[in-house]
């Protein structure tokens, strides 16, 4: 297969546009880093367990392009091809992926050009995940280009699932036998439930914390109204000998 990029603005271009996306990476990466360590210092919790970070191989780029019939050139590419940079976000529990998308969505800088929620919509394989396209501000020396980049968010359990599904759909080429396809779609099932046993396990695990800490509260509370009444009464004890 023919994997040539036509350079029109020659290969000063490719690299430019290479930059760029690698620098929208940097970017983001930085942000989600530094939202996850602020999550960290206020609610003593990491909501990512890891992110993952690629470009797109100039191959891929290619065989995306083609797909959708266009000719492989940098102005189509920059245009069409919306995951060249793209960043997966993978968290414990559901709840983490919308707390997530939320704080992404707020960031002034970035620019939320569209979602996708397969979480709510699944695809028909089975697969789930939510996906951002968003844009964000790279400032060189003498302008400013808002570039792309892909976020996926998804539970380690969907994340276990996609690559999994991924690495049978390019063993098959996409044709996998329909008992293979059938128990992917089970999986996916199954992978909903864990999601949400967790979730619900999570919550009565900090439900639980929350009552515990409010006990030990209240017993601290008792301990020294107790204090308080027995000073009181060596005082008055004390008091009535003098
Ligand atoms: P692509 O042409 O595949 O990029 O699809 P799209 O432009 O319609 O966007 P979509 O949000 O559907 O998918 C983008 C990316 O999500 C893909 O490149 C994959 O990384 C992932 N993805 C989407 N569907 C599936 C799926 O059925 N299985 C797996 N394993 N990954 C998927
Ligand atoms: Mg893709």
């Amino acid at each position: 297969m023919d994997t040539r990029i036509i350079f029109n603005e020659g290969i000063d271009s490719w690299k430019t546009v290479i930059f760029l996306y690698n620098a929208a990476l940097k970017e983001v990466n930085t942000k989600l880093e530094i939202l996850n360590d602020e999550f960290k210092h206020v609610h003593q919790y990491n909501p990512i367990e890891y992110i993952k970070s690629r470009m797109k191989s100039p191959e891929s780029i290619v065989k995306k392009l083609k797909r959708n019939g266009y000719e492989s050139t940098i102005e189509n590419m920059v245009n069409y091809v919306n995951d060249i940079a793209g960043i997966r976000i993978v968290c414990s529990f559901t709840s983490d992926i919308y707390r997530i998308a939320g704080m992404i969505g707020k960031q002034n800088d970035l620019t939320v050009v569209s979602v996708k929620d397969y979480i709510k919509n699944p695809k028909p394989s089975g697969y789930k995940s939510y996906h951002m396209l968003v844009t964000v501000p790279i400032f060189l020396s003498d302008s400013v280009v808002e570039t792309k980049v892909e976020i996926q968010i998804r539970t380690i359990a969907m994340d276990f699932w996609a690559s999994l599904e991924h690495k049978i759909y390019y063993k098959f080429e996409g044709n996998a036998p329909e008992y293979i396809s059938k128990e992917l779609r089970d999986c996916a099932g199954i992978v909903s439930m864990l999601d949400g046993r967790m979730l619900q396990l999570n919550e009565a695990i900090l439900e639980a914390k929350r009552k515990q800490e409010e006990l030990e509260l209240e017993a601290k509370r008792m301990l020294k109204e107790q204090q308080r009444i027995q000073q009181k009464g060596e005082l008055q004890h004390g008091g009535s000998q003098a």
